[in-house]
């Protein structure tokens, strides 16, 4: 492996990035490691330094250990104006593939580097690593249909088999058919030991009448925990817990030097006495990796190319108190929606589409009557990381086949609009 050590760049991840897409494993840590925790690593090829704008902590200046130099690995230095007697670079002012010629001298030739890292080997690895840590005993899993929980499912399947047990807690604001393709998949298809708990009266009632958003999410968290919990405690013998924890949930808690830091919480918050130890296969990958992996695994493309869908589901897209009325008619606009893009292909393009129905009404004409319903708001926007967006701009036949479908075909709703507001000032979300 190559490693990364975090001199104060922004951007590590990118860095690892572009050495593994050369087929070279690469991990990022933190400036100050020690000469143990060096020696500890297996198989380190060459140390890239990788300096930055963010160098300075504690108002001091990072300064590159004595160690480093002294451990007979090859060294590059990029952005580093101090580092001693190794390859330097004083930034990267090239072109992408420039960078890359770059790399792969360092990697193949000045480190000897194997172009190994792919897949199918990671796979392999994981599931002798899972085999050795778990052995005979169950391990838990919550999945919930995403990308990441579906992975960790697949890849703990191929390792252990039944002694993966699958929680699916369908909270009652999943989209259409969400929940049915989870059972299809991993119960039908790939044989899983997968308990279905359908908890959506017990989530709409605790739901009831509350139209704070915040709150809401507080709800549905509170209450998925509970529900996960009494599940757990039902089962015999468990001994681990899966969770879908990736890299950069973790590059992201923190290298040392990292301005924003964003604490991870996949599962989080299991009462501590129920004393789980952890598996986290897809700890080191990238998310573009979970969904290489996901496919190498035989998972449908669909699932492993989900676009992101906020924990609380529909919940915060049926804006205000929840009610059944609201929440049906939020879901099958929104698999008018889903349907419409993907015929047209622009679910491989857009990044987040969904619907959104608020909590009142205004007046309409059906059937030559004056009727008072809800409308649908039309969303589709395009992001790198959710910070900011923009408004995906959709041809005028689309936004018109979607509004004369969802007018025909759901309940309830007399009125289409297309919210064109990027973020910043809006968010992606309304709740
Ligand atoms: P906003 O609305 O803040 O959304 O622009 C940014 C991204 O985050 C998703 N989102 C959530 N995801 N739990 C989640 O797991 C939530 O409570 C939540 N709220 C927003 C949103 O869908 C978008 O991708």
């Amino acid at each position: 492996m190559i490693l990364i050590l975090d001199l104060g760049s922004n951007d590590n991840s990118a860095l690892a990035r572009m050495i593994r897409g050369l087929g070279v494993y690469s991990e990022i840590k933190a400036h100050d490691i020690t000469q143990e925790e060096l020696e500890k690593l297996e198989n380190v090829k060459g140390i890239i330094l990788n300096g930055g704008p963010l160098n300075v902590v504690d108002g001091k200046e990072i300064q590159v250990a004595e160690h480093i130099y002294r451990a007979g690995i090859p060294v590059l230095a990029v952005n580093v104006p101090n580092a001693q007697g190794s390859e330097k670079l004083d930034c990267w002012p090239q072109a992408e593939e420039e960078k890359k010629d770059f790399l792969k001298n360092f990697l193949f030739q000045t480190c000897g580097a194997e172009a190994n890292w792919n897949m199918k080997n990671f796979i392999e690895d994981q599931v002798e690593l899972i085999r050795r840590q778990v052995g005979d005993k169950k391990v838990l899993l919550a999945l919930s249909g995403g990308v990441d929980s579906s992975v960790v499912a697949a890849l703990l399947i191929k390792a252990i088999g039944k002694q993966l047990v699958c929680v699916h807690v369908n909270h009652g604001l999943m989209r259409k058919g969400e929940s049915e393709s989870v059972i299809d998949v991993f119960q039908n298809q790939m044989d899983a030991n997968l308990v279905y708990v359908d908890a959506g009266e017990r989530f709409l009632s605790k739901l009831a009448g509350v139209a704070d958003p915040e709150q809401k999410r507080k709800i549905i968290g509170a209450e998925f925990i509970r529900v996960f919990e009494e599940e757990a405690r039902k089962l015999e013998g468990i001994e681990f817990l899966a969770q879908g924890t990736i890299y950069p949930d973790i590059v992201e808690s923190g290298t040392k030097t990292a301005k924003v830091v964003k604490s991870h919480h996949n599962v989080g918050g299991l009462p501590e006495d129920m004393n789980f130890k952890l598996v986290e296969p897809l700890y080191y990958l990238f998310k573009d990796e979970v969904r290489a992996c996901g496919l190498e695994l035989g998972l449908p493309y669909e699932m492993v190319f989900r676009q992101p869908f906020p924990g609380p589901g529909l919940g915060v897209r049926c804006l205000g108190a929840i009610t059944k009325e609201r929440l049906e008619a939020v879901r099958e606009a929104d698999a008018i929606l889903r349907e419409e893009f993907a015929k047209a292909g622009l679910d491989k393009k857009v990044w987040q589409y969904f619907t959104v129905v608020p909590d009142f009404k205004s007046v309409g004409v059906k059937d030559h009557a004056r009727c008072f319903e809800y409308p649908v708001i039309l969303r589709a926007v395009n992001t790198v990381d959710a910070m900011t967006a923009t408004v995906e701009q959709l041809d005028w036949p689309i936004l018109m086949k979607i509004t004369d479908r969802i007018l025909n075909e759901v309940k309830n709703v007399n009125r289409v609009c297309y919210d064109l507001s990027p973020k910043p000032c809006a968010t992606i979300e309304w709740e």
